[in-house]
């Protein structure tokens, strides 16, 4: 086979075969096809698309190329959730607990990342004591004992998307439907999902900035899952305005603890019950989304998913009283500052990207890979879209380590608008299954 047989086939829009991509994948990742060529390749699909079968065999192809993590010594459904990112979204901290609690394994591999805020981990780590560096035998060990565990990731997982990644990021074919769908369906795959939930945002602070383009993507992704035998189901949801009223590590964690108590935001609740639901359900609890939704709702108010959370921390060295006492036992900023409202009205628009980069101002984010994250540090936003608000009255609340800088504050200001009229975002646009 040749590489360039295979770019001027895609080029003249026919489809590659399966055993076309799977050569196309290994000789890349051991470095015998170079990157001129993929780039070029990356081109081709960027205005040629793929069909199903490429894309499944496009997905596979990069599980192949590394580790894939075996989770067949847990029992029960492994149903893992994905979000394609935005601004303060807390899921993932809510969702284990809160889906363990109806007896679904939940084996988190998370990460790092860049961004507004930290990864999961990074989150995690705001609790005094917890170890998210787990080997996995204690990781099969203590999903098995409390149905829960969330981990850093180890080994060498889909090391063909990365390079790939990588390689689309300087050639302007990122935004590809095809290569975005097979780049996040390989990693969930390869950490061992039996069936995979997603959430795919869309707004100003989403990778998919309409609803169409966010559709398709959630709609592409679900067909590979079921082509390569896992069960997908997928939620378009708003990320205007930030998920929840808090962006940081710590301040997202007590985000997570009110919610797990029944008493969380709004919007985040009503996600997580949303994505909790169908996790639950492709889990094998209830007969219906309604009747796994009903199970999620009744452990919110009942402690016991709070009490799962409890279990799960202090399984991974964590310091369990946060459950209680969140104020006394997560890192507090030395420097906290109101920005208030410069006029009366209702809130009619924040900007979410914007808001997010605020946060990272801050220190809760990482600007570069090796910035150093504060993790008391971000912002809570106390009025959301719809709200009313008076003039001088706290609209959000300032949290670092360092001196906090009039720019964020002034950011701020310019990216949360306040008129006389407000439409509240759907949350919800739609649920692909
Ligand atoms: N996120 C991914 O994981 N892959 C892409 O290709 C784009 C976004
Ligand atoms: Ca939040």
């Amino acid at each position: 086979m040749r590489m360039i047989d295979l770019i001027e086939k895609k080029q003249h829009n026919e489809s590659l075969t399966e055993s076309e991509i799977k050569w196309m994948i290994e000789h890349y990742t051991s470095d015998d096809i170079p990157d001129y060529q993929m780039s070029a390749m990356a081109m081709a699909i960027y205005f040629k698309g793929m069909n199903n079968e490429e894309r499944s065999a496009l997905t596979m192809a990069m599980v192949e190329s590394g580790d894939q993590i075996d989770l067949s010594p847990i029992e029960g459904v492994k149903v893992d959730k994905h979000s394609t990112g935005g601004v303060g979204d807390t899921t993932t901290l809510v969702l284990a607990p809160l889906v363990a609690s109806v007896g679904i394994p939940v084996a988190k591999m998370s990460g790092r990342g860049l961004g507004h805020t930290g990864g999961t981990i990074d989150k995690l780590e705001a609790v005094p004591g917890f170890d998210v560096e787990v080997t996995q035998e204690k990781f099969v060990e203590l999903v098995n004992k409390n149905k829960v565990a969330v981990v850093g990731q180890s080994g060498n997982l889909t090391p063909a998307d990365k390079k790939m990644y990588a390689l689309r990021d300087v050639t302007g074919t990122v935004e590809s439907i095809p290569l975005i769908a097979s780049s996040i369906m390989s990693k969930k795959i390869a950490a061992g999902a039996d069936a995979i939930v997603l959430d795919v945002k869309t707004g100003a602070g989403a990778f998919m900035k309409n609803v169409d383009q966010a559709k398709e993507l959630a709609e592409t992704m679900v067909n590979i899952g079921e082509a390569v035998g896992r069960n997908t189901m997928a939620v378009i949801s708003d990320m205007s305005q930030p998920l929840g009223n808090a962006i940081g590590n710590g301040l997202e964690v007590k985000e997570a603890i009110d919610t797990l108590k029944g008493h969380g935001p709004k919007d985040l609740t009503e996600l997580c019950l949303v994505l909790g639901s169908q996790m639950a359900y492709l889990g094998g609890v209830g007969s219906s989304l309604d009747e796994a939704r009903a199970k999620l709702e009744e452990n919110l108010h009942n402690g016991k998913a709070l009490d799962v959370f409890r279990t799960f921390i202090d399984a991974q060295g964590g310091d369990a009283s946060v459950a209680d006492n969140p104020d006394s036992v997560l890192p507090k900023a030395k420097y906290t500052q109101e920005v208030k409202a410069e006029e009366s009205g209702k809130v009619s628009e924040i900007v979410a990207d914007q808001i997010g980069i605020s946060a990272m101002m801050l220190g809760a984010g990482r600007e570069t890979k090796e910035s150093e994250l504060d993790l008391a540090a971000g912002l809570y936003i106390h009025k959301k879209i719809g709200d009313v608000v008076e003039k001088g009255e706290t609209i959000v609340t300032l949290y670092s380590n360092k001196e906090i800088k009039e720019e964020v504050s002034e950011k701020i200001i310019k990216n949360i608008k306040i008129s006389d009229e407000a439409t509240e975002p759907t949350l919800i646009h739609e649920i692909i299954q």
